[in-house]
């Protein structure tokens, strides 16, 4: 392939938006014999980044094809680094190249011009997640482009039966308390506000023992809030071992022929399906994980009572314990995300080295727009 030929631009909604949505359609993401995740964006490729302070996606043409598309956000968040803790932050995500044209240096080509527009926007440090078994994307950005593994957070999901448990207590908070207890977490963004604010952040909840007072400061409390992604695009599971689907049917059919049979409800995956993100999970005080499991119950129940969510998905830090009280199920969940990163001024080298040296202590923020 001459490098001549490929030509690399921003993203043109009128002219793309079509067949971007069926590129991404076509286009095969992840190995081949795991369950994945199909993703549907309902007409707008660019709903994942839509809500972030400053995004662009670009697309990569061979003559008037369509070959490869790439995603990207700005924003400023909170690094462990002292005193001058701001960092802007640039993260990539939505990297697809056709598969007839891999290996041919287009992947790498929209990760560096995505770059050169970050560095444009000032921005110190470009991240990226990928799954740890992504071997092509972590060559890709590691071995090729110099990214350092990062952090390994864990992605939990369960998914929603109909039935109701119950809540035993929840109060209602938001974003000075974020300020107050998360602002030095890792990636805490700093327009958290916006995030509250926004019509897909359903809410902010706190839980604390009956009997105690919220303006007493509780003895233990959790708190965490909820994102209706499922507003933005839907997702549809690829590649079930028979297994999976044979449970799902069966399951299905005898709570239909014998009613008081109490089989964990398993939703249909095989059409698509909205689902809630689980933000800013915070907790303090020796009863807060049992206060973390109320408070997912709660969602839960707020989620059944929704007809498209049918799955609730959290990610944590890999070293934050709090995950041991969300519930999940294994064979959905994803044990380590893998997430790199790169210093993209000089000067920012050796506080990359800081970030990434030690294995991460602290807990981490998952911005709920980057999902
Ligand atoms: C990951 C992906 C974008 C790579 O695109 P690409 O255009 O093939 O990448 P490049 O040609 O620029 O590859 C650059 C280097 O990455 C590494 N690499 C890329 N694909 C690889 C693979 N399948 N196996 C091993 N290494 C790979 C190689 O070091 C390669 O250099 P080389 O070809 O000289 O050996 C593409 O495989 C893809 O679209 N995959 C599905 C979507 C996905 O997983 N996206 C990443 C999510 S973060």
């Amino acid at each position: 392939m001459g490098y001549g030929e490929l030509i690399i631009r921003s993203y043109d909604p009128q002219y793309d938006r079509t067949r971007v949505e069926d590129f991404e359609r076509k286009c095969e993401v992840g190995p081949a014999k795991r369950v994945f995740l199909f993703t549907d964006t309902l007409g707008d490729p660019i709903c994942r980044i839509r809500n972030s302070p400053i995004y662009k996606m670009l697309v990569a043409e061979l003559g008037n094809q369509l070959v490869g598309v790439i995603q990207g956000s700005i924003k400023l968040v909170t690094v462990h680094k002292p005193p001058n803790d701001l960092a802007k932050v640039g993260y990539i995500l939505g990297l697809r190249v056709s598969s007839l044209y891999r290996r041919r240096g287009i992947g790498s080509s929209l990760v560096i011009k995505l770059e050169e527009w970050f560095i444009a926007n000032d921005v110190d440090y470009a991240y990226m997640a990928t799954e740890k078994d992504n071997k092509a994307s972590v060559k890709l950005f590691v071995d090729r482009l110099s990214y350092v593994k990062f952090q390994t957070p864990t992605i939990l999901v369960n998914p929603v039966s109909h039935r109701m448990s119950r809540i035993s207590s929840n109060v209602e908070e938001a974003e000075a308390i974020y300020r107050k207890f998360m602002s030095s977490t890792e990636f805490f963004p700093i327009d958290i506000g916006n995030i509250l604010r926004n019509k897909l952040s359903l809410g902010t909840w706190a839980a604390y023992p009956r009997g105690e007072s919220w303006s007493g400061v509780p003895s233990s409390w959790a708190m965490l809030s909820v994102w209706n992604s499922g507003e933005l695009f839907k997702l549809r599971l690829g590649n079930a071992p028979l297994s999976c689907l044979m449970y799902t049917k069966s399951s299905r059919l005898i709570e239909k022929l014998v009613p008081c049979v109490k089989l964990p409800c398993i939703p249909d995956f095989f059409r698509p399906f909205g689902f809630y993100f689980i933000y800013g999970v915070y907790r303090e005080g020796p009863l807060s994980g049992k206060l973390v499991r109320t408070l997912c119950r709660f969602v839960h129940n707020m989620a059944s009572k929704s007809k498209d969510c049918k799955v609730i998905v959290t990610e944590v830090g890999g070293s934050d314990t709090s995950r041991l009280h969300i519930p999940h199920w294994k064979s959905l969940s994803c044990p380590e995300d893998l997430w790199c990163i790169k210093a993209l001024k000089n000067e920012k080298k050796n506080s990359l080295h800081e970030l990434t040296k030690t294995p991460p202590t602290r807990a981490l923020f998952v911005d709920p727009r980057e999902v």
